[in-house]
């Protein structure tokens, strides 16, 4: 099969093996040459390990401090005719260069929001690795079925209270156009609360405790955004704001688990506005988005994925002293991203963008390529002509 990019609005429809294969190994080489991370994780759980945040954490554990990891996720694979997801593609691409590297790496392919999928994770530690000393919450989901009551849950990015006018674009298309977004229900609110919110990482970490497989001292982290007011209305103000608050919630009461359990913590990571499968379907935010680029990549301090992760690790959660936490008890990895500098800059620019000016204003192109290196497609290296088997199994 020859695999081109079919995008169809903020998804691409295909995925290309070895072009994913290339992005994970980017990764790799990006976290070993930084050096090892001395006192890093040496057992994690990283759930919503294929792709995004989660994937570059599994990448920096393994290769940056030579950790076991487990990873969880939901791709789906290929089919007669079409190819898999490229979580399927990354987590085969990680696990094969894991494994060639002496480390241990399992991955359960289901749902993290189910019973069945917890219990199988837990069988699976209990069995192949023993306690784990990092749980990486790193789940973004459009649904979820609620293990208890069996209800569907769908989460919804919308403004609260009042509606919300912003320029959006099409980032398939170059088009910008101002977007008005009714306020959610009460009921929307609920159930993205529900999706989003922090009881089903408590859920995790409470059957990880029951089965005996935190170790003494564990750390969890789950991640957030917080951004510029510019997107306040339908982020931080909105539906996705609310059930990001909820994880705060969540993360004190698993802190106070794991304080309890030989002095472990738990806490949020406020990340940088990225790229991912998970923000581009957010309106407003790959405006944002390609504008931040335009300005940090000016600056000098553009980051992705891998970049903000293995500064994480290596500047906070592993450096040998204490986490540098905000007012609110949160690692702000969007520091950068939150300069005055930075957003001053992005202000300015923000009322000229027009579908005129928006190649020259914006990071269109880099936010473009970036959106297709998800997929594996416009990796160096990667011949795009040969004829490839889609069918890739672990
Ligand atoms: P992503 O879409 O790249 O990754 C989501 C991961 O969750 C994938 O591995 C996917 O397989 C997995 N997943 C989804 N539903 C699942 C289910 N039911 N069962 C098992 N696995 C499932 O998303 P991204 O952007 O890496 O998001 C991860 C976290 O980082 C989210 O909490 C997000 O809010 C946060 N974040 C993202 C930022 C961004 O700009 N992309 C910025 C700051 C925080």
């Amino acid at each position: 099969m020859i695999l081109r990019p079919k995008v169809r609005g903020f998804v691409c429809i295909t995925a290309h093996p070895v072009g994913c294969a290339a992005h994970v190994q980017e990764q790799i080489d990006y976290v070993r040459s930084h050096g090892p991370i001395s006192n890093g994780p040496k057992k994690a759980l990283i759930i919503g390990a294929s792709t995004g945040y989660g994937l570059a954490t599994r990448i920096a554990a393994a290769f940056g401090s030579g950790a076991a990891t487990f990873g969880v996720y939901y791709d789906r694979p290929s089919e007669e005719d079409r190819p898999a997801t490229p979580g399927w593609y990354n987590t085969i691409a990680f696990e094969r260069a894991a494994r060639s590297a002496g480390l241990y790496a399992r991955s359960l392919n289901g749902d993290a929001f189910s019973d069945a999928i917890k219990q199988q994770t837990v069988e699976a530690i209990r069995n192949e690795l023993g306690a784990v000393d990092l749980v990486v919450y790193s789940l973004a989901s459009p649904r979820r079925v609620h293990p208890r009551t069996g209800v569907i849950h769908k989460s919804v990015l919308k403004p609260v209270g009042l509606p919300y006018t912003n320029k959006t674009v099409d980032t398939d298309l170059g088009i910008v156009s101002d977007i008005t977004i009714e306020p959610a229900t009460e009921q929307e609110i609920a159930d993205t609360v529900a999706v989003m919110g922090g009881e089903d990482w408590e859920l995790w970490m409470q059957a990880l405790q029951t089965a005996g497989l935190l170790a003494p001292g564990a750390t969890s982290v789950a991640y957030s955004y917080i951004g510029p007011e510019v997107t306040w209305p339908i982020y931080r103000n909105g539906t996705i704001g609310l059930a990001k608050n909820d994880l705060e919630r969540a993360a004190r009461r698993i802190d106070a688990l794991l304080d309890a359990h030989g002095h472990g913590r738990a806490f949020i990571s406020v990340n940088k506005a990225l790229v991912t499968q998970a923000s581009s379907a957010i309106p407003v935010v790959p405006l944002y988005i390609s504008v931040l680029y335009k300005v940090m990549k000016a600056q000098g301090t553009h980051e992705g994925c891998i970049e903000q992760i293995q500064r994480l690790f290596a500047t906070q959660m592993y450096n040998g002293s204490s986490l540098a936490l905000d007012d609110g008890g949160r690692v702000r990895l969007d520091d950068r991203e939150m300069q005055p500098e930075v957003q001053r800059q992005v202000a300015a620019l923000w009322p000229r963008i027009t579908t005129e000016t928006l190649a020259e204003l914006t990071d269109i192109q880099g936010y473009r390529s970036e959106f297709l290196k998800l997929f594996g497609f416009g990796l160096a290296g990667v011949d795009y002509e040969a004829d490839i088997d889609p069918h890739l199994k672990l």
